[in-house]
């Protein structure tokens, strides 16, 4: 399946992956982790990246295509992926059509999750992740099992530098002016599936899995 996750920062994308990933057994590629990964290494890539993010802002799109570019060609995409975090603006959507369709593709789903501003806010104040393996955790409502230790790597989980309330905001605004513009792109092509995003982390799960055959 290849499968794209729409939806606001903090409406759960990172963690229903996580889930697909495991049930689907195909790569889940988060543009936003391949950043963070780089920012902590003090590449090239990092280091402008951290301008954009730390301000909320988008990365600019030449940059951001490339990168997924050379994710796309990975042997492991082969046979599908679930795409966290890209597409995020029209050209980025655009580009991922025609780079599919080049290679005999095309996607099978855009998976919108939704989540009113207000329940996002609150969610990213008591995320935490892990450097290390990327999973994303709350503090009130999808503790690790044992405080401040990832379940999945052993790693130490932190907060993350762009959740501060006033990037939050910011992150928000450009969600709505450059990113959800691509559920009526996806609509248009008969892509378009919607689910709610509020309620447990489980409950989610269900719906996601429902609405994309896989329960
Ligand atoms: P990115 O890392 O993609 O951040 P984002 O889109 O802002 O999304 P988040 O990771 O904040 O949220 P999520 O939807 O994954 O939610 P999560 O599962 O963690 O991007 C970061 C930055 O990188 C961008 O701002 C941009 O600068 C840059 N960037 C990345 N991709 C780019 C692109 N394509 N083009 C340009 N720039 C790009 O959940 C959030 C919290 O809620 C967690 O604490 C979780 O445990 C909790 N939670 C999840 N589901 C539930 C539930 N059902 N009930 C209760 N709590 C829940
Ligand atoms: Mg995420």
């Amino acid at each position: 399946m290849r499968l794209i996750l729409l939806g606001a920062p903090g409406s759960g994308k990172g963690t229903q992956a996580a889930l697909l990933q495991e049930k689907l057994n195909i790569p889940h590629i988060s543009t936003g982790d391949i950043f963070r990964s780089n920012i902590k290494s003090g590449t090239e890539l990092g280091k402008l990246a951290k301008c954009y993010i730390d301000k909320g802002m988008l990365v600019p799109d030449s940059v951001t295509i490339d990168l997924v570019k050379d994710r796309l060609r990975q042997p492991d995409c082969n046979n599908g992926f679930i795409m966290d975090g890209f597409p995020r603006t029209i050209p980025q959507a655009e580009y991922l059509e025609n780079a599919l369709k080049e290679m005999g593709m095309h996607v099978d789903a855009a998976l919108n999750i939704d989540v009113p501003d207000e329940v996002i806010i609150s969610r990213i104040s008591g995320r935490r992740i892990c450097p290390a393996c990327g999973m994303s955790y709350n503090v009130v409502s999808n503790p690790p099992r044992t405080e401040g230790i990832c379940d999945s790597c052993g790693g130490r989980v932190v907060h993350r530098d762009d959740d501060k309330e006033e990037t939050v905001v910011n992150r928000l605004k450009v969600y709505h002016e450059q990113t959800e513009p691509l559920i009526k792109f996806y609509e248009a092509r008969g892509k378009l599936k919607t689910v709610d995003g509020q309620g447990s982390v489980e409950e989610s799960s269900k719906r996601v899995f429902k609405v994309l055959g896989i329960e």
